[in-house]
């Protein structure tokens, strides 16, 4: 997740740009690039780190008498962030330039045919690939030039792209990454990633689609498709937010913004990693030799908090799939107890942030004792990913909210994909069904999509009765166990509100003390292969009077048997289930500590990221 403006018009370009890049430093901040022409030459300045970087090194360029360029601030996915891996990316001849956001997935081969092309390359990212095909098939028309270098390109783009031969246009091109334009008669023309660098100049908006290319000038905008290459009318739209609702996407908070992005975050982690032929699981930067694999007799899982619950899911799918057993810690607790840990165990540390430091003791600690390491890592460069001896990504983007979301649906993802990896490699899991599960986490991302607005919803009016209690309780089986268990953990951290996961089988050890009709009771009961066995469990407690919310499989009526208050979710392989039934726990925290008035996006007593022990 990257961030990108553009800007053609009357007023000088690189305040406008770089003003358009703060309101857009939520989506990445690794690094930064401004590109601006002027006498007819690119002027190009690129910092690693925050954006103050950028500015601080380009002080004497912020009234450069120039009125067109490109902005880009980045969150590095291919290559590390530096600056030479910093936006923009030029071509050999160094007169075409271009800013991207997303992720080109056949970047290898277009690399590797452009190098025998003769073109030289000067970043590890994959954007740069896209300079050199656009110079490859240029021959005085950009847009004709911008077009055919699309059509070889696999993956998801929002574009900008600037060239000295048309110094009076600024090309913008999307494909499933978000870009919009802002039109304004006496300003300009103006792109970006999202709208609020668009809003103290206009509140013309136009909202791109997917595989659509626009031709910006100061006082022009025309949009193309670029499947057919004719040009089709959108309509202007007059947006009405304030500046602190547009950084938010129009979400009351990021938390929920966040949430919104989940289908987004588990397809671009999932994205050029799973061949859609065969089946085939990609993970170059695993770094593991075949021999490494074959070594392998245990694997640890060691995380804190919500990437512990990542972990749990984990070990179901590893030991299932790719059949080594595995073990999972806490990894406040990992680091202290007596680890009997060998060259044979593969230690895989879970980490949003890659930064959390009881973590970090962990990973540090195993490999001291021979342990292969693998991160599974949302931060590129981080320290984490540094320190290990390879790393799967998540591709969610920056998370703002302290609450992890959608970095937890990812992890997932990635964990699902490790697993597939697993499996292959040591050839316990048919093609077959490698092929089926990988269709079926796009399918999954694609429901979430589908049915979060009307989930909301649903929730919204569902939590009136008890948005006040004092206590909650989650109940999970199986593989939705550590879903109950991450749904306790948002309720508390973000209402205050006392919350417990338990395994459902579990409660009648203990918890079943606690029900009374004053104590609501959420279970996840979806139509898997333990569902007789849940059932009964919330039979149980209905027995006692609880206050029972459940979440299961559409069309199955026994739910309403049960208890009136029944959310419904599509069928999708039980696998699966623990990434869908994420999202109803995490709306359920949300819309309670929302309606109790709750400070959402930065709880009371938490970091983003625990670098303390
Ligand atoms: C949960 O919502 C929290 N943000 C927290 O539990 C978090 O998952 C934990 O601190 C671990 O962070 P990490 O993934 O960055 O290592």
């Amino acid at each position: 997740m990257c961030g990108i403006v553009g800007y053609v018009g009357y007023r000088r370009v690189v305040p406008v740009v770089l003003g358009g890049l703060k309101r857009l430093e939520y989506r990445g901040y690794d690094s930064a690039g401004i590109v601006f022409i002027q006498d007819g030459e690119l002027k190009k300045y690129r910092s690693k780190g925050k954006l103050q970087n950028l500015e601080n090194s380009m002080k004497e360029a912020l009234g450069a008498p120039s009125h067109i360029g490109l902005g880009h601030t980045r969150w590095a996915t291919h290559g590390a962030p530096t600056t030479e891996n910093a936006h923009p990316h030029s071509d050999c001849t160094g007169e075409l330039v271009v800013v991207h956001n997303g992720i080109i997935e056949n970047y290898h081969s277009l690399r590797n045919e452009l190098i025998e092309k003769g073109h030289t390359f000067a970043s590890e990212t994959d954007t740069e690939v896209l300079a050199h095909l656009i110079e490859e098939y240029l021959d005085g028309d950009l847009r004709a030039a911008v077009t055919k270098a699309l059509s070889r390109v696999e993956g998801s783009y929002a574009l900008g792209v600037l060239w000295t031969g048309m110094p009076d246009t600024l090309i913008a091109a999307r494909n499933h990454s978000p870009l919009v334009l802002g039109v304004h008669e006496e300003e300009g023309g103006f792109m970006a990633s999202d709208i609020p660098p668009l809003l103290p100049y206009t509140d013309q908006i136009i909202f791109l689609d997917d595989e659509e290319l626009a031709v910006l000038t100061s006082n022009t905008h025309k949009i193309y498709s670029l499947k057919s290459g004719k040009e089709v009318t959108k309509e202007i739209q007059t947006i009405s937010w304030n500046a602190a609702m547009a950084e938010k996407g129009g979400y009351k908070h990021f938390m929920l913004k966040e949430i919104y992005e989940q289908p987004q975050a588990i397809i671009d982690t999932v994205s050029g990693r799973i061949n859609p032929e065969t089946g085939s699981v990609d993970l170059p930067e695993m770094n593991l030799t075949e021999d490494d694999l074959a070594n392998i007799d245990r694997i640890f899982l060691i995380a804190c908090g919500t990437s512990w619950h990542a972990a749990l899911v984990a070990k179901y799918w590893i030991e299932r799939w790719a059949k080594i057993p595995v073990e999972v810690d806490i990894a406040s607790e990992f680091r202290y107890r007596k680890l009997l840990i060998d060259e044979r165990v593969l230690t895989v540390a879970i980490s949003q942030s890659g930064e959390t430091a009881d973590t970090l003791a962990g990973v540090r600690l195993a490999k001291d004792l021979g342990s292969k390491i693998v991160t599974i890592c949302n931060v590129v460069g981080s320290t984490m990913t540094r320190e290990a001896h390879g790393t799967v990504y998540t591709h969610a983007g920056p998370e703002i909210g302290v609450a992890s979301t959608k970095s937890f649906t990812s992890q997932l993802a990635a964990l699902f994909l490790f697993t597939l990896y697993l499996a292959e490699k040591r050839e316990t899991m048919e093609q077959e069904q490698r092929l089926l599960l990988g269709k079926e986490l796009i399918r999954v991302a694609n429901i979430i999509e589908e049915e979060l607005p009307a989930m909301q919803d649903e929730i919204k009016k569902l939590i009136e009765s008890f948005y006040d209690s004092r206590d909650f309780l989650f109940v999970g089986r199986g593989l939705n166990f550590p879903i109950a268990l991450e749904g306790a953990l948002k309720l508390k951290e973000i209402s205050y509100i006392h919350a417990e996961g338990y395994a459902s089988g579990e409660l009648k050890h203990g918890p079943i003390a606690l029900i009374d009709k004053d104590m609501p009771i959420l279970g996840l009961t979806p139509k898997d292969s333990v569902y007789q066995k849940s059932i009964s469990n919330v039979e149980e407690i209905k027995a006692r009077q609880g206050r029972l919310i459940l979440i299961g499989t559409r069309g199955d009526e026994q739910l309403k048997t049960i208890t009136d208050d029944v959310l419904y979710l599509p069928e999708v392989h039980e696998e699966l289930n623990p990434i869908l039934y994420t999202i109803p726990a995490q709306l359920l925290a949300y819309e309670i500590a929302s309606r109790r008035g709750c400070d959402v996006d930065q709880p009371r007593n938490l970091a983003k990221s625990v670098t303390v022990e």
